[in-house]
């Protein structure tokens, strides 16, 4: 069965993330741009097992929050790999900012054709990102490729949860820009196929249709003026009833997150 998909590349994405879209997901998630910010950062070190030995991978690092945190929190070194000019360079400043640029490194590139020689992290690690990404075959077999023997795979994701009208499907992946999402279910496939064994997956969804809600409530609350005499009053329309549609959709079991953990 070939696999509906929107006609979106890697540059279509790099543009969300070099303009506006970059800087309103900013805004509203904070400069760890993905559901439930530090703390969701730490949950997900404590289960990848993250150390003062251990070299991370971040696939799709954007900004470099979570990178940071590690590196602060855990003393680890981190590699973070992501397409978009701007996020690469925002990164590399806020780093050396914080003085960190011994312990981690940026690369620009594209995560379906990953830069690394095999074997070469003890943890792959992504954070809300990889629904961008428009072959989720390849980028698990390139994170187990990557992945030392005995590496841990750790990442969270946008999923899609439930059926849907093709109308609401489009509409749903349009406003975000995303070719398609994963399932849970299916992604633990890929990565049993990738040679992988699956420790856990969690579905994250009720959690997620809280903070979509609080996404909403900011957008209309604190940030309405400030998105419309910076972007326009159009625009402002459009991330409303972009955000009020997944709200819906998040509320109605459609859409959700969840965790995954596996190991090589
Ligand atoms: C939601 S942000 C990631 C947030 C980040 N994981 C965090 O927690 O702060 C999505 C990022 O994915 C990057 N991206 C999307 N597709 C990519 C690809 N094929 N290869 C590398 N980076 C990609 C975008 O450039 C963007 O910076």
């Amino acid at each position: 069965m070939t696999r509906k998909k929107l006609d979106v590349t890697v540059g279509s994405v790099s543009e969300v993330y070099d303009g506006a879209g970059g800087i309103l997901w900013e805004m509203l998630m904070g400069e760890q741009i993905h559901v439930g910010s530090e703390d969701e950062t730490d949950i997900l070190a404590r289960k990848a097992g993250v150390g003062a030995a251990s070299h991370v991978l971040d696939v799709c690092s954007a900004l470099g929050g979570p990178a940071r945190q590690l590196v602060r929190k855990y003393g680890c070194r981190v590699t973070g790999l992501d397409a978009t000019r701007r996020m690469d360079e925002e990164a590399r400043r806020r780093t050396e900012e914080a003085g960190l640029s011994d312990k981690i490194d940026y690369r620009l590139g594209n995560a379906l054709d990953m830069p690394f020689k095999a074997g070469t992290f003890d943890v792959v690690w992504g954070q809300d990102a990889w629904c961008y990404i428009t072959d989720k075959e390849r980028l698990i077999e390139e994170c187990a490729r990557v992945l030392k023997p005995g590496g841990t795979l750790a990442f969270t994701d946008w999923l899609e949860t439930g059926p849907m009208t093709d109308d609401e499907w489009t509409a749903l992946h349009a406003f975000m820009v995303f070719p398609y999402m994963e399932t849970l279910e299916g992604y633990a496939a890929l990565a049993e196929a990738a040679g992988l064994t699956v420790v856990e997956k969690e579905d994250l969804s009720p959690d997620f249709a809280r903070s979509i809600q609080g996404y909403l409530d900011m957008v209309k609350h604190d940030f309405r003026q400030a998105i419309i005499d910076n972007y326009g009053k159009e625009m402002y329309d459009a991330v409303e009833e972009g955000i009020t549609l997944w709200r819906d959709a998040s509320a109605a079991g459609k859409v959700g997150r969840g965790r995954l953990i596996a190991r090589k």
